[in-house]
């Protein structure tokens, strides 16, 4: 994710920006750069890459000043490249602004800047704030500020600085972090804490719609209607790494945390009106290509090949095309029969695993379409690919996926919605309640989170054994395969998932006294069937752990322990259900003490075959 520092004071402002930017490292990043008020006017330094890049490309050549920001930047509107990357100018380069966040509006506010005579230079989204702030200023840099923030739509956690107000930084945040450190003759802003926690402790945390005007003596901060805002100090506790997972004892507990925000940002200017209409219109799709499609093949490996599982029924429900579903590793080698109709959807987080790779390439060399589902903006994949529909989970760090598969069955289910609709199938009632259902997943997710403790306790229990069963019919198997999947991966305990009607296949044989199954039962149409399977299991003395939507068959009666989900439809409820084994995997691992970040024998991304 981006990251954001600012600096104001007596002091040299190079050294603590880049400093700062170091410490924001752990983000992830692609580019990273400064601008500063020097002596000579403004100055912008950026460079694709490490920061260290930056360092040499500046060398000696420090651009003097005690007024600076600079950014890291986590590609999201354009590939990672020096032009791209923050700090962005005006027309005048009299103005620079770095940006965290999504901007929705960005193309009709392009054109209009353009119009107004607006010279752009990068594809960024953020480009646009600073050409609104140059447009709007004339002799107050907060009110450019405001107006040019009124205009947005989407999330921004944004720092200001210009030529002609010297001593102010001006900021503003919606929906993105942005904290204020308060120094001694100096002041702080960033995206995160680390950024100046050895200079302050003592911070102001910004709230949704405040701007703030920051100059080396005062910080004051007003609501969106102007008014000053009285804000109490906040005294940081956490240790420098602890602040780096943002107080989280891991960066996969944090990443699970953050998953309504990747969600809702997943759903940035794609599910328009709270839901009722949706558009890709990023995919340059043709209404004619949509409906030309006459097979769709899903490939990916690992927790992607997981969420391909769950596209395939959300696809054929709704769309009532054939899709088939591969493990990447297999079909690369397997000479699969792709019509030239056949749309084939490539799903990667990282956009640089081999196997994944390799498939698309194989899928291009026979002449099919390719659309990527990819978390990196300029990764391998999102390259080759003809279509990619990005997931904007943010840099994903612990080895096991969450926040990126959660991202990942949205997109799925977002595309589907949108060939429905592009290809006539999905009337505009049907298209408007299925994605205000959508629309309303992140809060659902919000409140499972906040059920931490209900899980603990499932862990306690999981702990122990070193085997444990996930079942369910439907997409329900689908999920159970990623819970299976996540808790062998972090805690080491052996994972099967099962296709509960298949139990008396040969499985049953292996539930004895005790033994952990996780039941998941969220489907209507097959709920009676998993009923039965759960008493199957329950005769062999098997312990039950149901999760099961709230109020549908009376499972506590059944079962050892239930927990409830909230209601979506069908289709949805992978996106809620995944969640609460997300956590359980999380709390077993810890209650076995394993390094839950760094899984033995394990990397984040998978580049070699
Ligand atoms: O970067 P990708 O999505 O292509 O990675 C695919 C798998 O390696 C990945 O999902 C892996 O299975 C995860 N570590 C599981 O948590």
């Amino acid at each position: 994710m981006c990251g954001i520092v600012g600096y104001i004071g007596p002091r040299e402002a190079y050294p603590i920006l880049i400093e700062g930017l170091k410490k924001l490292e752990y983000r992830g990043y692609d580019s990273a750069g400064v601008a500063m008020l020097s002596p000579a006017g403004l100055k912008v330094e950026k460079a694709k890459g490490e920061i260290a890049v930056l360092e040499t490309r500046v060398g000696n050549n420090v651009p003097p000043g005690s007024t600076g920001i600079g950014h890291t930047r986590w590609a999201t509107h354009g590939a990672p490249s020096d032009i791209n990357a923050h700090p962005h100018c005006g027309c005048s380069q009299e103005f620079a602004v770095v940006h965290n966040g999504i901007i929705e509006n960005y193309l009709s506010l392009r054109q209009w800047l353009q119009e107004e005579g607006h010279r752009f230079s990068s594809e960024t989204d953020t480009e646009v704030l600073a050409h609104l702030v140059e447009h709007y200023f004339t002799d107050d840099l907060l009110q450019a500020v405001s107006q040019a923030v009124k205009q947005v739509e989407g999330s921004f956690a944004m720092v200001a600085i210009c030529e002609q107000e010297r001593d102010k930084l001006v900021c503003a945040r919606k929906d993105s972090p942005l904290v204020i450190g308060l120094g001694e003759g100096e002041n702080y802003i960033a995206s995160d804490v680390p950024a100046f926690l050895n200079r302050t402790r003592r911070i102001y945390i910004l709230e949704d719609g405040e701007l703030a005007v920051v100059t080396a003596s005062v910080v004051q901060v007003f609501s969106a209607n102007g008014r000053l805002v009285q804000k109490e100090i906040n005294e940081v506790t956490w240790e420098a790494g602890e602040a780096e997972k943002g107080g989280y004892p891991h960066f996969m507990l944090k990443e699970i945390m953050e998953q309504p925000r990747a969600l809702r940002d997943t759903t940035r200017g794609r599910l328009i009106n709270e839901g009722r209409d949706i558009n890709l219109a990023e995919l340059a799709l043709t209404p004619e290509q949509c409906r030309n499609i006459e097979r769709i093949f899903i490939v990916a490996c690992g927790t992607a090949y997981h969420a391909g599982l769950v596209g395939k029924y959300a696809m054929e429900k709704i769309l009532r095309l054939p899709v088939e579903v591969d493990l990447a590793s297999e079909f690369r080698y397997r000479d699969p029969l792709l019509d030239p109709n056949t749309l084939v959807l490539v799903i990667s987080q990282s956009g640089e695993t081999a196997d994944t790779l390799a498939a698309l390439r194989l899928a291009r060399e026979r002449g099919n379409p390719v659309l990527a589902i990819t978390n990196v903006v300029g990764s391998s994949v999102a390259r080759e690919a003809e279509k990619v529909l990005y997931t904007w989970a943010g840099p994903e760090i612990a080895v096991a996926s969450t926040k990126a598969y959660l991202t990942q069955l949205l997109s799925l289910y977002m595309l589907t919605l949108y060939l429905g609709k592009q290809r006539g199938i999905l009337d505009g009632q049907s298209l408007a309640e299925m994605g205000t259902a959508l629309y309303r997943l992140p809060s659902q997710v919000e409140s499972i989170l906040g059920r931490e403790a209900e899980l603990r306790e499932i862990s306690d229990y999981l702990a122990p054994w070193e085997s444990v069963f996930f079942v369910g019919r439907n997409v329900d198997y689908a999920v159970a395969m990623e819970g299976a999947l996540k808790l062998k991966e972090i805690s080491y305990i052996h994972a099967e998932a099962y296709a509960s009607g298949e139990l008396k296949h040969g499985t049953l044989a292996l539930i004895v006294d005790g033994i952990p199954v996780i039941a998941l039962a969220t489907q209507g149409a097959v709920l009676d069937k998993s009923l039965s399977n759960i008493k199957e299991i329950k005769a062999r003395c098997g312990h039950v752990i149901c999760f099961a939507r709230e109020g549908e068959i009376n499972f506590a009666r059944e079962v050892d322990r239930v927990f409830s989900l909230p209601a979506a439809p069908d289709i949805f409820m992978p996106i809620l259900s995944v969640v609460p084994l997300q956590l359980l995997a999380y709390y077993t691992a810890v209650a076995r003490a394993c390094p839950v970040d760094k899984p033995r024998n394990l990397a984040k991304s998978v580049t070699v075959e």
